[in-house]
């Protein structure tokens, strides 16, 4: 299907040309352009460890939005022996004195994931030649169940690399190496390890992923990574605390995106502006078999400004560059004390909208946001907010979202801290994303309409229940 005709596919979030995307890898700015790299098979619509190969994608962009497709960076090198035979997983692009060098976790099946090195010497980073000394480091022996993808940064003249781990009895672990040259690794002991306070009911599953750690300013460092169970990607869990050391001593854990398996194996940087961007991988939560029609599977999350909230906490927002496909302006203004000024009801907003609005919720309020309806409302998709004590309680709905069969439908939930002060709302929809920000904290999600004309937006607040202005915007891109 075409991408005009595919009501699914987005715009301005990026998705593979054909085949299947996962993770973010590689994520850069440089002399202006940023880089982002992806797991990536451009055989198939499913995992390259099902069918096809475990590729690195990789494609361009100067605002974040349009993003133009280069050739596949890299590819698994075929020989028996090859460190990556199985796949080249995920990593990260470092500056090695001027070298770019990717910094890659090679797959053998039955073997396991082990560190690899390739660097270019293109200034567009199209083409890479692999280390012929990978991979340069094993697991340390102690009871490692998994190891693999990477953050490596610099710390005076060292290079620091954590490598996602499980442990044998502990869970989730990000392990901490340090090297003078990137080729040869010291162990240097776990820097965090599970189960974290708040991450999840069941603990912090056996493994985490992708785990990132980058500061905050504040003397504060952030940790993020990807909860892994028994092969099923959960959700990502943050921590915040400082950096002593050779470990994280966490003040505050817990879920970072209420999406959960929506926005998975977040990556990030810090681009020549001098903001940390996340990008994640917005899951599919529709059938291999639908995508496979549809010729593409996953999209990569807006890309969001990380920072420390007042209150010493985690905070998101899409990056400020959406604001520059805004079109049309439909104003919002809800005042509860108003009857008949309670509601207002959207048409032709767009199959691309960006809502933002500034909440004033009374206790017990509540708001409801039914976006992309279809004219005669059988598609819709509801989030509902309501202020309850010291929170504002939200949740997706998407029982309502399509007709076609299949999709996974369930509501998802967050929560917000609220002390009675106006908070920012705001929602991106794309097509089949849609990513929610109530004060900072995000909610993505998949919806998948089945027709083109689901564009309508709809709010309503409760009598007595406060105030909701702002604008809808039908967005380009
Ligand atoms: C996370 C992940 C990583 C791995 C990659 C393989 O989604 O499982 O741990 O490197 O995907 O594609």
């Amino acid at each position: 299907m075409s991408t005009a005709d595919d009501p699914q596919r987005p715009g301005f979030h990026l998705t593979a040309p054909y085949g299947w995307l996962n993770d973010p890898n590689g994520l850069a700015q440089r002399d202006g352009t940023f880089h982002a790299f992806y797991q990536h098979n451009p055989y198939a619509c499913v995992h390259g460890d099902v069918r096809g190969v475990t590729a690195w994608g990789h494609a361009t962009s100067t605002d974040l939005l349009h993003w133009d497709h280069l050739p596949v960076a890299l590819l698994p090198d075929t020989g028996e022996d090859a460190p990556d035979r199985d796949g080249c997983w995920s990593g990260v692009l470092v500056d090695d004195h001027g070298t770019p060098t990717l910094v890659y976790s090679g797959n053998r099946r039955g073997e396991g994931q082990r560190p690899c090195l390739a660097t270019s010497d293109d200034p567009d980073l199209r083409t890479w030649t692999k280390d012929p000394g990978n991979p340069v480091l094993d697991p340390p022996p102690d009871g490692v169940t998994e190891f693999r993808d990477h953050c490596v940064w610099r710390e005076g003249d060292e290079w620091r690399q954590v490598v996602s781990a499980g442990l044998d009895g502990v869970g989730g672990a990000a392990l901490l190496f340090g090297s003078a040259d990137l080729h040869s690794w010291a162990y240097r002991g776990p820097l965090a390890t599970g189960p974290l306070p708040g991450t999840g009911e069941t603990g912090d599953g056996d493994a985490w992923e992708c785990v990132d750690v980058f500061p905050l300013g504040h003397g504060r460092h952030a940790m993020t990574f990807g909860v892994w169970r028994e092969g099923r990607t959960l959700w990502t869990g943050y921590a915040v605390g400082h950096l002593v050391g050779d470990t994280l001593s966490i003040d505050r854990s817990g879920v970072l995106d209420a999406g959960l398996r929506y926005f998975y194996a977040p990556q990030s940087f810090l681009d020549e502006r001098g903001r940390r961007v996340m990008v994640g991988w917005l899951q599919e939560g529709r059938s291999d078999e639908a995508c496979e029609e549809a010729g593409w599977s996953g999209a990569l999350s807006v890309p969001r400004v990380v920072s420390l909230g007042d209150d010493d906490d985690l905070h998101s927002a899409p990056v400020e560059e959406v604001a520059t496909l805004r079109g049309e302006a439909h104003p919002v203004d809800l005042d509860g004390s108003r009857d008949g000024g309670r509601a207002l009801s959207l048409d032709r907003v767009g199959v691309r909208l960006d809502l933002e609005a500034e909440l004033a919720l009374e206790p017990g309020a509540e708001l409801e946001v039914g976006l992309r309806r279809t004219p005669d409302d059988a598609e819709r998709t509801l989030l509902h907010l309501q202020a309850c004590g010291s929170e504002l309680r939200f949740t997706l709905a998407r029982d309502q979202s399509t007709l076609e069969p299949g999709p996974d439908t369930s509501t998802l939930r967050g929560r917000a801290p609220y002390d009675g002060r106006p908070v920012t709302l705001r929602v991106l929809v794309d097509h089949s994303t849609v990513e929610v920000f109530v004060a900072g904290r995000p909610l993505s999600a998949r919806v998948y309409p089945s027709r083109s004309d689901a564009e309508g937006v709809t709010l309503e607040l409760s009598p007595a229940g406060g105030r909701v202005t702002g604008t809808v915007w039908t967005l380009s891109g």
